[in-house]
């Protein structure tokens, strides 16, 4: 079956054409750096006029490149939960459209079944149940996975995600956007002992996460260095806090895999692309006799291939959406 998925959930704008869930003939993301940068962040309603204007342009490249048109397609999936609204609605209005004029399923997704899904694309023998850590600008979601589509949400973060703390350490560093990856890079000349910053929430029983209080210690330290004139050693600082992060992530993951008596992790979202966290996460599984998987790179952060590859799993098991499907920006996992 051939899946074309949509995904314009938060800024990037993509299409994909994906063969029965797990071969991906084409994957086109149009992320839209130059209005990060110049607003240091997303603007929901300029990131929404962006994805209207690309929605058209990026799924006939997707269909291009897969060598396919829409006689070829057999069903479309689309994230509908989860995101910002404008953002969503481009995107469902898209697939609602191509549904209703071709006469396809149609079949609406939660934006993190769809992260989930990335790790099994690359995967596939991904063995369940396993726990699973999706981390990315916008969520941080510990979850057991009993099978391919039940889920029980361990915890979640209390304020901010922790790509999102990533982000604003960066810009409050003066860095580029997005900060992750600015801050992986730069943490590799950094010495991270040489500031200790707090792991919060990293004891204790709750498998909940805040960053908000590690993000302002941080802050603090710059602000006591600029205070007292001293040079400030930016690649100490991103590696301290990088460590900080990557130590309660994966300590909250591991215990969540032994509580759950699993011996599988995955991790899956923008953040399981840092450097650091792949090679922690590996030492502790390896470690514990655990074994971690993660998404290739390009399927990390958002990508409308990981949208189909989940459609797909719902399709064949027969569920789909029809026409009244609509948005929900804050929807939980498993609606
Ligand atoms: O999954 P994603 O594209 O978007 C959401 O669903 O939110 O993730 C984007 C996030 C950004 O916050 C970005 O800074 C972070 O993933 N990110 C990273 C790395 N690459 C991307 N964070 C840490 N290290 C990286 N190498
Ligand atoms: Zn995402």
């Amino acid at each position: 079956m051939m899946v074309l998925g949509i995904e314009t959930s938060c800024d990037e704008t993509s299409a994909a054409v994906v063969e029965d869930g797990k071969t991906i003939l084409s994957s086109t993301i149009a992320a839209q750096l130059d209005l990060l940068r110049k607003y240091g962040g997303v603007v929901p309603e300029i990131a929404a006029r962006r994805h209207t204007e690309l929605i058209g342009y990026v799924i006939k490249e997707a269909l291009d490149n897969a060598g396919k048109t829409l006689d070829d397609i057999d069903a479309v999936a689309v994230t509908a939960r989860q995101g910002l609204i404008g953002c969503l609605l481009v995107g469902v209005a898209a697939a609602k459209s191509i549904s209703y004029a071709r006469k396809l399923p149609l079949i609406g997704l939660h934006h993190i079944e769809g992260h989930i899904y990335a790790s099994r694309l690359t995967n596939p023998d991904m063995p369940f149940p396993h726990v699973c850590l999706t981390v990315s600008g916008g969520h941080t979601m510990l979850l057991y996975v009993e099978d391919g589509d039940e889920y029980e949400l361990l915890g979640t973060t209390l304020d901010d995600a922790a790509g999102e703390a990533f982000d604003k350490i960066a810009k409050f560093l003066g860095l580029d956007f997005p900060g992750g990856p600015v801050i992986d890079k730069l943490s590799r000349e950094g010495n991270p002992e040489a500031f200790k910053f707090p792991r919060p929430m990293l004891r204790g029983k709750s498998f909940d996460f805040s960053f908000s209080g590690l993000k302002t210690s941080v802050i603090n330290k710059f602000k006591d260095k600029v205070a007292r004139d001293e040079k400030l050693p930016m690649a100490d600082i991103a590696a301290g806090f990088q460590e900080a992060v990557v130590d309660v992530l994966a300590g909250k993951t591991m215990r969540a895999a032994e509580e759950k008596g699993v011996t599988t992790v995955s991790v899956t979202g923008g953040v399981s692309a840092n450097s650091l966290l792949r090679t922690v996460f590996q030492e502790v599984c390896a470690r514990k006799g655990m074994k971690v998987y993660f998404p290739t790179f390009s399927l990390c952060t958002d990508n409308a291939a990981m949208i189909a590859a989940a459609g797909y799993a719902r399709l064949v098991k027969g569920e789909k959406s029809d026409l009244r499907l609509n948005v929900v920006p804050n929807a939980p996992l498993g609606d």
